[in-house]
């Protein structure tokens, strides 16, 4: 048993290791069926295929119905308080199939809400049904721990880990298409009101010659797009002396040659001038940002930790405006941080009106126990919450109509990623923007990158014909 520690999340003293693990298949598991189920960021979606790659190479198979499951494995997202009952209302239903169908039922949760103290405790005193809660630096070990089960809960969660595993192509990746790359790993910002540094532990880079080295081989097996994954990409190589810079890694990536190259997530706090420039340079970096705002008051934004001002987001925003051409900007936004007032808010509002972003997540601040931000009195009441998040999202979504409407007519590059989900007649994409479209096509082009005229725009999703 190892149980998680608030204490040790925090701490960041330790030298990262480079480690290289490689599962092999253990005759045992052979035809057994695993089940996963994601909630959270890309981060958890590609944790998500680690775990399925591990599980397929010690003989496991995939299956997507979690009534004939051997193995349920739960990847959670700790950071809102709303995901919380989801999670275990999809529990009481694993308990129920393992209580009725399967008592032999393997039920696993992971992810960020592993490494949350009050999740493990809970699940220690009302959920036994569980067999095995690992956290997010125990992936890697999943081998092990699953030989050496024990009957009962078992609980195997790091808290204070600080190193680099190398799984190699041991992912099996959801896409042919679009992949994935880890850059880096952890969170340094500690902004005041989030848990992921706690759950993803330090700021670890990879070493660039692997991540290269995995653009390398996903161009071979034909990928067309890859995505830098890091919860703040901007970091890139800070943690080691000898390692390139963000701009020169996307620099190195571009020049492989894959078709389209993207990154989430970048801060606004150091986003270089050369990031700007290498964006701009190259034609297979995709001239699409997200760039959390968080808030549009100087006084919000402090109490948040969040390293930048009003002015100097807005000046680096029309930065990337100008020297990126035809970019997209999509953002973050919370709402209803402890003490902001109105005018706080109109703030946030007034960055909006002049940033008219493409699209933006929202969100109502959701108190994370562990965090600074936590400790101070979560004074502003439910309704004024509501009441500012819709606000929000009429503005929001008016810009990303208006932005979307902007492409009515024009002929755009889509990458075909699959069958539309609202109509299986039509493809469906992304443009170079990253907008969703559907299209209407007579040959089927899925992973090609197809000209195609949009006929309609809506806030979320454009319509168009290949042409
Ligand atoms: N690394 C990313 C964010 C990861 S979390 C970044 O820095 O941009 C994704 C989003 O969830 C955040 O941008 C923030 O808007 C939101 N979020 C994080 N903690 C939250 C909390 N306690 N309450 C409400 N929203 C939160
Ligand atoms: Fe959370 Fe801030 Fe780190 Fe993003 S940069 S993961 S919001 S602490
Ligand atoms: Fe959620 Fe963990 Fe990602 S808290 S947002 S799954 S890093």
């Amino acid at each position: 048993m190892k149980l998680p520690d608030y204490n040790e999340e925090r701490k960041r003293n330790r030298e990262t290791e480079f480690i290289t693990v490689n599962p092999t298949i253990n005759q045992e598991y052979l035809g057994k069926k695993y089940f996963i189920r994601t909630y959270g960021c890309q981060m958890n979606v590609h944790d998500s295929e680690e775990i399925a790659g591990i599980l397929e190479n010690l003989g496991f198979i995939e299956t997507d119905s979690e009534e004939n499951a051997d193995i349920i494995i739960l990847n959670t997202c700790a950071v809102r308080e709303n995901a919380h009952d989801k999670v275990f209302g999809f529990l009481g239903r694993c308990k129920h199939i393992k209580e009725t169908k399967n008592k032999d039922l393997l039920i696993c949760l992971c992810g960020c809400m592993a490494q949350e103290k009050s999740v493990v405790d809970e699940i220690m005193s009302k959920h036994k049904y569980i067999d095995l809660v690992f956290g997010t630096h125990n992936i890697h070990e999943l081998p092990n721990i699953l030989m050496n089960l024990e009957p009962g809960l078992n609980i195997e969660v790091k808290s204070n880990e600080d190193n680099v595993y190398e799984v190699g192509e041991n992912f099996k990746r959801d896409s042919k298409i679009s992949a994935w790359v880890n850059i880096m790993y952890g969170c340094d910002k500690f902004c005041t009101y989030c848990i992921v540094p706690y759950t993803r532990g330090k700021e670890r880079s990879r070493k660039s010659s692997d991540i290269l080295k995995e653009v390398r081989k996903l161009k071979e097996l034909g990928y067309k797009e890859v995505t830098l994954l890091g919860q703040n990409v901007n970091a890139y190589g800070r943690d080691r002396e000898d390692e390139i810079s963000f701009a020169e890694l996307l620099e190195e990536v571009a020049k492989i040659g894959i078709e389209r190259v993207r990154f989430v997530t970048s801060h606004p706090w150091n986003f270089t001038d050369e990031m700007i420039d290498t964006i701009a340079k190259y034609d297979n970096i995709m001239p699409y940002i997200h760039l959390p705002l968080q808030s549009g008051s100087d006084r919000i934004l402090k109490l948040m930790g969040r390293r930048y001002t009003q002015e100097e987001y807005l000046e680096l925003f029309k930065k990337i405006k100008s020297k990126v051409k035809n970019a997209a900007i999509t953002t973050d936004i919370i709402v209803g941080f402890p003490n902001e007032t109105e005018e706080d808010f109109e703030e946030t509002l007034k960055v909006v009106n002049e940033c008219k972003y493409d699209g933006a997540f929202t969100f109502i601040y959701s108190p994370r126990e562990g965090t600074p931000a936590a400790k101070m009195q979560d004074n502003i009441i439910k309704e004024v919450k509501e009441e500012r998040l819709q606000r929000l999202n009429k503005l929001v979504n008016e810009y990303s109509n208006m932005n979307n409407k902007k492409l009515l007519d024009k002929t755009v590059d889509v990458l075909i990623t699959g069958v539309s989900e609202k109509d299986p007649n039509k493809l469906c994409g992304y443009t170079d923007t990253f907008k969703l479209v559907n299209v209407s096509s007579g040959k089927r082009t899925i992973g090609e990158i197809i000209k195609v005229k949009i006929t309609d725009a809506k806030s979320f999703s454009l319509d168009g014909i290949a042409e």
